[in-house]
């Protein structure tokens, strides 16, 4: 048998498709690392409100990027987001945080520092990145690229469990609202939006199982030497 190769792969698609749960399964199946890029973007939103600057400051928004340091771990709670030392996993997932997302995301120069932080974690292949823009702007060389979708109502419905399930009350017609505008601004921005990689394979997640989306995508990547 040839011996197996550490391939990169890129999963993007818009919030609530799967791709966190997905792309972390996948990793572990395939003993490769996990990159959330998102949280990367959500660390940075963070840093920003933390400091009693506004989001919109494109000035606060880079600078907070610049002395961003990423690690990421894994312990018996699951992936943990570390930043600057401290363990932000949950607090990044407030609706805060993700509600003042949109400019920090659209600022290319936070773009420009987040994406070569996520390149250099990759540049030995081994990995399972995924957010907005991995197939195609971080890594649009990853051997395998999935697009995964869903409803916008599947995908609330996951997201407003998600919450619950951290003790977050959720109104789901506002949840519902916030997607629709996140959508909007994901799929919109100059720089790093949502779009799909024409060399992407699609997966349509609404009716599918966690373990029959994880599946699909370990055997598209031992397809491609994993
Ligand atoms: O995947 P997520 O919901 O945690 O991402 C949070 C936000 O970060 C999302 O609304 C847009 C931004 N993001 C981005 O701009 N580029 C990425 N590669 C990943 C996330």
């Amino acid at each position: 048998m040839a011996p197996r190769k550490k391939i990169k792969i890129a999963i993007d698609g818009p919030a609530g498709s799967g791709k966190s749960s997905t792309a972390k399964r996948v990793a572990e199946e395939l003993g490769y690392l996990f990159l959330d890029s998102g949280a990367m973007y959500r660390s940075v939103t963070f840093l920003v409100l933390r400091d009693g600057a506004d989001p919109h400051d494109p000035d606060a928004s880079r600078a907070a990027a610049q002395k961003a340091r990423f690690r990421f771990k894994r312990d018996d709670r699951g992936e943990r987001v570390i930043l600057n030392g401290e363990d932000v996993t949950d607090v990044i997932r407030t609706p805060l945080v993700t509600n003042n997302i949109a400019p920090v995301a659209a600022n290319p120069a936070v773009r420009e520092i987040l994406v070569k932080k996520q390149r250099a974690l990759g540049k030995n292949g081994g990995i399972v990145a995924e957010g907005r823009d991995i197939g195609t702007v971080v890594f649009c060389d990853a051997e395998l690229k999935v697009f995964l979708m869903a409803s916008i109502d599947e995908r609330t419905k996951r997201r407003a469990r998600e919450l619950r399930a951290r003790g977050i009350p959720v109104d789901f017609d506002r949840l519902l609202h916030d997607m629709k505008r996140r959508d909007q601004s994901d799929s919109t921005r100059e720089h790093g939006a949502l779009k799909i990689a024409p060399d992407a394979v699609h997966i349509d997640t609404s009716e599918l199982t966690l373990d029959e989306q994880v599946a699909f995508v370990v055997e598209q990547a031992r397809k491609r030497g994993a």
